[in-house]
């Protein structure tokens, strides 16, 4: 059945053959969706007849949010690390252990039962595309679980085993790098579309760059695409890496050197900033001005976890993109939507073009520019539209 949005007083599109700007807007707009997908956008006065109608009273659309970097299946929560961080505790990556203890501990119906209460909570606020990182399990089974579970909610799903190393290993980083390439990634990879490693030298619990070049490799060896956590807490190897080996996200770059900045610029590679986590861990926020004026594709996503980012809120980080990283709203509304997109290396998500995926999120708001104008207020949410 083909369905008719109209009265859309602003739509942004991504597609700039369709409107002004890399947002591509079309003002007084209307959009025709057929079996989930676009099949019509342009000005409402030429808008063709199909089966239903919405009209959506003059509000803004935008394309659905594309959280690209996400934690989502875990137990139990670090309400406590948070609060000592008030106090200048600062986060060394250590928390991750209390994470997989409880999540190790939940059984399968209360992991899933959490994982859905967030989506619900994310496509209340506009988001319709997510990426689900393992990580929280660290053994074999327990990354497989957090996979599978991953699955049934997501094509995106990511195998984090070198998330942390775990107890059981610890002081044995080597041999836990055997697991997580070895007998981990044969259990894990058929659930996954990609890997993931926290490279991170500064951290005791994280992985420096040999080991996530390991990691890496064998990840490529079994067919998945790459993703890099980077510079979260002080400069270090993962963007030069994530660059070099052609992964699809170096994530975080809150600390780059001048070189990672240009590396990135001259690769494949999307620099997706986090800033919900610097929210958190009172780090200094990454600089976005300088990597898009460098001319890198910038992503923004949630990185969602009981960590250092317990917020599903891509509107809250469009506002921090705006205030904190010195974007425009324009740039920052790209980046959660086409930056996400190109993040996960999708064409049908993050924009609104003929074709692309009928994820339509709906503000209560003339303007996309009111996302971050308004901070905090429940503005977006996605529209559900008929079958
Ligand atoms: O992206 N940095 C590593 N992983 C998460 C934090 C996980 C945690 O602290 O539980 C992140 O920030
Ligand atoms: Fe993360």
């Amino acid at each position: 059945m083909s369905t008719l949005v109209t009265g859309i007083g602003e739509l942004v599109t991504n597609d700039p053959a369709l409107g002004p700007g890399p947002l591509g807007i079309v003002e007084d707009a209307a959009v025709v969706v057929d079996g989930g997908r676009v099949a019509w956008v342009g000005t409402a006065a030429r808008a063709p007849a199909a089966d239903a109608r919405l009209d959506v009273a003059g509000r803004a659309v935008v394309p659905g949010f594309v959280d690209s970097h996400t934690h989502l299946v875990f137990a139990g929560d670090r309400a406590a690390e948070f609060t000592a961080r008030a106090a200048g505790v600062p986060y060394d990556g250590g928390g991750i252990l209390d994470t997989v203890r409880a999540t190790r501990a939940a059984g399968d119906s209360a992991l899933r039962a959490r994982l859905r209460a967030r989506l619900a909570e994310m496509r209340a606020q506009g988001t319709t595309t997510v990426e689900i990182k393992s990580g929280y399990g660290l053994t074999t089974a327990e990354e497989a679980r957090a996979l599978r579970l991953a699955g049934e909610v997501t094509e995106e799903t990511t195998f984090l085993g070198a998330h942390a190393v775990p107890p059981e290993f610890a002081g044995r980083t080597h041999e836990y790098v055997d697991l997580v390439t070895g007998a981990m990634l044969t259990a894990c990879a058929p659930h996954a579309r990609w890997i993931d490693v926290f490279c991170e030298p500064a951290s005791p619990h994280a992985f420096d760059g040999d080991a996530a070049r390991a990691v890496m490799a064998a990840g490529a060896r079994a067919g998945l695409g790459l993703r890099v956590h980077a510079g979260q807490l002080a400069p270090g190897p993962g963007a030069l890496l994530a660059v070099e080996l052609g992964a699809a996200s170096a994530d975080h770059c809150t600390y780059l050197t001048d070189a990672d900045v240009a590396a990135l610029a001259e690769g494949e590679t999307v620099a997706t900033l986090l800033p919900g986590v610097e929210f958190s861990t009172r780090h200094p926020y990454p600089d976005a001005r300088r990597l898009l004026d460098a001319g890198v594709t910038v992503a923004l996503a949630t990185d969602c976890n009981p960590g250092t980012s317990y917020t599903s809120s891509m509107p809250f980080c469009v506002a921090l993109g705006v205030r904190e990283l010195r974007m425009t709203p324009a740039e920052a509304v790209w980046a959660a939507t086409a930056g996400g997109a190109r993040a996960l290396r999708r064409d049908d998500v993050g924009r609104l073009g003929p074709g692309a995926r009928a994820d339509l999120t709906v503000l209560d708001a003339p303007s996309f520019v009111h996302l971050a104008y308004r901070p905090g207020v429940p503005l977006a949410r996605a529209l559900d539209l008929p079958e």
